[in-house]
Parts: C-alpha cells; sequence; structure tokens
C-alpha cells in the first residue's frame, strides 16, 4: 500500500543558494503532522510545494496517487498572511471557495454551509464585513473557515493560530481536533508553538537551520489521544517530549546544520519515538 502523501527527494534553491534539500517524508490518510524548525528554514515553501502554488527544484509530491502539479479544491490551503479577496465580505469569501467546490449546489444550500463555518470560528454576525473592516485575528479565522469548508482531502495550514488571542485560539484548536477527529482529517501545519504541536500532531518533524537545511528528526506524539488542552501537562510523557523539541531548537537545530549530528547524506529525518 503506498502511502496518502509521498513526498520525495525535494529540494529548493534559489540560484547558488539551497534553502533546504532531501526532504523525505510521508503521511498516511488521518494523520496530522506538524513542522517546526527556525525562521527562513523553509517551512512555508515546502507548504506551499505540497499546495501545488510553488515548485520544487527537485524532487516530487504524490497525494493519493496523483502527482501534485497545481492548485486543487482537495488541499486546503490557510496562509500565514490572510489571503483573502478584499473586495469580498467574510461570507462571499468562503462562498466563493465553496460555489467551486461544488458548483451545482443552490443559493440556499452555500449559504447554510458557509454560515456553519462562520459560526464556528466565531465570527458570527460579522459576515458581511469586508476583510479592511475585520481585526487581523478576525482575517485569519475567515481565512480557517473557509479552508475547513472545502472539505479538502488535506488541509495545509501555515501558522493559522499565530494571530489569535488565547482563548479564541483555543476554541479553535479543539474544533480542529474535533473534526479531524469526525472526518479522518489529513492535516499539514506548520507551527512555532511546541505545545500546539504536542496538543493536535501524531507527529513532529523537527527542521535544521538554513540555509541547507533538511528534516532532521520525526518525533512520533507519544502522548496518547484523545489529548485535551487542560489537562495534557499533567501527562507523565508531556515534559519529555516538549524538552525533547526544545532542546532540538536550542541545540539540536545548529549541529544538525553544520554536520556535526548526521550524515551529510542521509536522506531521511531520523525516527524519535521517546514511548
Ligand atoms: N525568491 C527568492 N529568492 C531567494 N531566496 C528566497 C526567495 N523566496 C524565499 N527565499 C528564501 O527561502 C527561505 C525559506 O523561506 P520560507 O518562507 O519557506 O521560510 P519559513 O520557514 O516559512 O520561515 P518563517 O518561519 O519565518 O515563516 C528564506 O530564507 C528566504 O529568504
Ligand atoms: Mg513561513
Amino acid at each position: 500500500m503506498m502511502s496518502f502523501l509521498q513526498v520525495q527527494d525535494l529540494a529548493k534553491r534559489y540560484g547558488g543558494t539551497t534553502v533546504f534539500e532531501r526532504v523525505n517524508f510521508t503521511m498516511e490518510r488521518g494523520e496530522f503532522v506538524c513542522i517546526i524548525g527556525h525562521s527562513g528554514c523553509g517551512k512555508t515553501t515546502i507548504l506551499n510545494i505540497l499546495a501545488g502554488l510553488d515548485r520544487a527544484t527537485e524532487g516530487a509530491v504524490v497525494m493519493d496517487n496523483r502527482e501534485v502539479a497545481g492548485p486543487s479544491l482537495e488541499r486546503g490551503v490557510v496562509f500565514q498572511g490572510h489571503a483573502l479577496m478584499p473586495w469580498l465580505s467574510a461570507m462571499n469569501n468562503i462562498a466563493f471557495a465553496v460555489r467551486s467546490r461544488w458548483p451545482d449546489w443552490n443559493r440556499i444550500q452555500v449559504q447554510t454551509h458557509c454560515q456553519k463555518f462562520i459560526d464556528l470560528v466565531g465570527l458570527t454576525g460579522a459576515e458581511h464585513k469586508k476583510p479592511a473592516m475585520l481585526s487581523g485575528g478576525m482575517k485569519q479565522r475567515v481565512g480557517i473557515a473557509r479552508a475547513f469548508a472545502i472539505q479538502p482531502k488535506m488541509l495545509l495550514l501555515d501558522e493559522p493560530f499565530g494571530a489569535l488571542d488565547a482563548l479564541t485560539r483555543g476554541t479553535i484548536q479543539d474544533e480542529l481536533l474535533r473534526i479531524c477527529e469526525a472526518t479522518n482529517q489529513t492535516v499539514f501545519m506548520i507551527t512555532h508553538d511546541v505545545d500546539e504541536a504536542i496538543l493536535l500532531a501524531d507527529r513532529i518533524l523537527l527542521m535544521s537551520n538554513g540555509p541547507g537545511a533538511c528534516l532532521a528528526e520525526a518525533v512520533i506524539n507519544p502522548l496518547a489521544k484523545p489529548r485535551d488542552r487542560h489537562s495534557i501537562h499533567h501527562d507523565a510523557q508531556y515534559y519529555g517530549v516538549r524538552n525533547h523539541i526544545v532542546d532540538f531548537l536550542v541545540n539540536r537545530s545548529k549541529r544538525y546544520q553544520s554536520g556535526e549530528l548526521r550524515s551529510a547524506r542521509s536522506p531521511s529525518a531520523k525516527i524519535v519515538n521517546l514511548r
């Protein structure tokens, strides 16, 4: 059986500069993978390549037995910036995507479906506002609602909750977990928040520093599911995995880059199982 997603030997170079190389990983259907690494190592570039919005210099991405060659409604993206259409209301930004996804739906069907996701992200009452009238966090939530609403085979999330206050962030994290559980949603997510990664991910990919970054480690989340935001830190394994990741960011990310920590030819991330 082939994995749902296969990322084969990706590299991205600009002229003589290698942003990253030898990026290899697979994902199974329903898996939630987070990627963590310092600013500039190439996380957004990898996500954009998975989305079909950018091209790798080398390598290939295969999703559900088809090579990713361009953007598709099979993949829902939440961008690091919100990327809304400024002339459309919050509702119509979402409806635009929903109509493309289900072209034969009538107005009421589209409206009802969009409203469900507007309510879900806590934007009830702001449906008819245009992006310029929304705060940064609200714009981000429209982007989240739009990606969730098209029910894609794969969700690609680029630091989706970074601009949100703690309360909203928690609510939407819970909702994302609920959606994933209910629909077996496959998710690839970039985050800088170690606790968020431990709460959400089945596996956490650690990327070494750029230029010349690579996937250094793939940490299997040792905490059993379902995980709860309020009690997760009482789990005996929580601090072990947290310290392992923080230590990577503080120390090992540089040592992988310099080649001190692994053979320069190593084709794949070191699998870390702290169970
Ligand atoms: N057109 C370009 N020419 C040269 N270098 C580029 C170009 N576009 C991006 N880069 C470089 O690619 C690298 C990776 O960028 P990317 O946005 O993927 O990083 P990131 O890991 O998402 O960072 P952050 O955490 O800050 O969002 C950066 O170091 C950037 O300078
Ligand atoms: Mg980025």
